[in-house]
């Protein structure tokens, strides 16, 4: 995919913004839609700690709440070069098996997978009646 490096570019700046006062774990997120335009996200952690978003989700409803329903990629900059927790790999199933994960470190090293790699036989819309 030809905007990956810009896609993780844009996710290592959201990942500025990130409010994590609590686990001191800074993630950014930047998923490009179909219609060609990018959105961002950081996790935003509360001390009620149970209601912290992640960054990926915030991304993803932004971009939904903008009006997309179809994605080609998403990239995720932590320090550490972590993948997608459970809960925000189903939010982007809800969307198509067919995105890309561009995971990267702050040193900048990336690994891509596909959604379908990081929750296989995942549960989709196609599975309601
Ligand atoms: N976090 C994310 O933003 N995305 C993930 O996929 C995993 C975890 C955040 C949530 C919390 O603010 C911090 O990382 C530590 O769990």
């Amino acid at each position: 995919m030809k905007d990956r490096d810009r896609l993780v570019a844009l996710a290592a700046e959201a990942r500025k913004h990130s409010h994590a006062p609590y686990s001191n774990f800074a993630v950014g997120a930047a998923i490009l839609a179909s219609s060609g335009r990018i959105y961002t996200g950081c996790n935003v952690e509360n001390a009620s700690y149970g209601l912290t978003v992640c960054a990926e989700r915030v991304a993803v409803f932004k971009a939904v709440s903008e009006g997309e329903r179809e994605f080609e990629a998403i990239a995720v900059v932590t320090e550490n070069g972590a993948t997608p927790c459970g809960a925000c790999r189903q939010v982007l199933m809800e969307f198509g098996d067919d995105i890309q994960v561009i995971v990267a470190d702050a040193a900048g090293r990336q690994r891509t997978f596909a959604l379908t790699e990081l929750l296989p036989e995942g549960f989709t819309p196609d599975h309601l009646p």
